[in-house]
């Protein structure tokens, strides 16, 4: 049995990677993340993008499986993130004669990144190449999440390689394809790894799957994660409702707590979303959640509600990191809330209305502000940013 071919000549080259803790040195990897590469074993003998340099033997290795001595005619690099382009140098000391096909912007970067030059092959928009029996053609999709990505389409199996975009995080146990493993583990990893790396960028892959809409695409071979053969549908639709940031019904409440005061607010307009039919309440403390979780959860959910105490005269430091990143990911199109408190000054309340500004989020009444701790007219106030959350979605 052939346990790498997908389909025509093209076959699996990736590796898994269950050694990193923390993707891009942030972003936690309770599955790992697989690094997929693509060998198309055809008259003109074609690598699709590299893996982590850290992997290169094993890389070299399954290459070498397929192929023996035969050369590698083309290398395509369809994004210049290292985790994918991080073996370029090491592949062209193996195979010296190969032809880099890349567009304009790619082969600055890789010359800035690893000196490599060489044979070279500049490709634009709607370029193809003819390998034999599959022909590609390349398409741009710029912002996806970095200026140069590309992606590559072969129309004789109308199978797209589409760089970062469709990937998740976890990694490849197994099988590859996604009709031959369990999928549960990546669904949510697909939306951590968009909100968190792709977020910002959801006019260009919009504008990408514009594009890629009038392709008639059987197979989906991206960077990470699986491949989509009969899932394609499904994930079309996530990356397309995470890029337009559309949002399940829903609240997220993410606070700071020191002493459990603002715990105590969060939970009681928790309870009474509850009471007024919300299901999806997610709580995060922002000094236990992992902020990729935090993140992912925006993105999922309509509604979200920031409560932080007041310190050294400003936020709470973890909620100030997360506004942040919300902000730098231009999250649109929310319900918003807010709460804080204070000891003999507040402040946390002044600053998220600052925040509030800059987002441009739709706020659903009066922010609450309570001194000390929780007492009987606060409790009425947490009821009341509830039901207008609660009115907000429509309850
Ligand atoms: Fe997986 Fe943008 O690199």
């Amino acid at each position: 049995m052939n346990k790498t071919l997908i389909k025509g000549k093209i076959h699996y080259v990736g590796v898994n990677d269950r050694n990193k803790h923390l993707f891009e040195n942030m972003l936690p990897l309770p599955y790992g993340v697989s690094y997929n590469s693509y060998l198309i074993d055809d008259e003109q003998i074609t690598l699709i993008d590299t893996v982590e340099a850290s992997f290169f033997e094993v890389f070299l290795q399954k290459i070498h499986r397929l192929i023996g001595d035969k050369p590698i005619k083309y290398l395509v690099i369809n994004h210049m993130e290292p985790d994918h382009s991080g073996s370029i140098r090491l592949i062209k000391q193996e195979y010296p004669d190969i032809t880099i096909v890349g567009n304009a912007k790619t082969f600055g970067m890789i010359e800035g990144y690893y000196g490599v030059q060489g044979n070279q092959l500049v490709v634009k928009e709607g370029d193809t190449l003819d390998l034999g029996y599959h022909k590609l053609t390349f398409y741009m999709a710029p912002m996806v999440h970095w200026p140069e990505v590309m992606v590559s389409y072969d129309s004789t199996e109308q199978v797209l390689f589409s760089a970062d975009a469709f990937g998740c995080f976890g990694t490849l146990d197994g099988g590859f394809l996604d009709t031959r493993i369990n999928l549960d583990k990546y669904w949510y990893e697909m939306v951590r790894y968009y909100s968190n790396i792709v977020g910002k960028y959801g006019a260009p892959v919009q504008r990408a799957l514009a594009k890629l809409g009038t392709l008639p695409i059987q197979t989906i071979c991206s960077t990470h994660g699986p491949v989509w053969t009969e899932y394609i549908p499904k994930v079309v639709s996530i990356y397309d409702r995470l890029s337009r940031y559309d949002a399940d019904e829903g609240v997220v409440i993410a606070y700071g707590t020191m002493y459990g005061h603002n715990e105590q607010m969060a939970e009681e307009i928790a309870s009474e979303l509850s009471a007024r039919g919300v299901k999806n309440v997610v709580l995060h403390n922002v000094s236990k959640s992992d902020p990729s979780d935090i993140i992912a959860d925006i993105f999922r959910y309509k509604g979200l509600i920031i409560g932080s105490p007041t310190y050294n005269a400003n936020l709470y430091p973890g909620i100030e990191a997360l506004l942040s990143k919300i902000l730098l990911r231009e999250v649109k199109g929310r319900f918003f809330g807010y709460f804080g408190s204070f000891t003999w000054a507040g402040m946390a309340v002044k600053k998220m209305a600052e925040f509030v500004e800059k987002s441009k989020f739709d706020l659903v009444s009066e922010p609450v502000e309570f001194k000390q701790a929780m007492k009987g007219d606060d409790f009425v106030k947490a009821a009341a940013l509830a039901e207008a959350m609660a009115k907000a979605l429509g309850h």
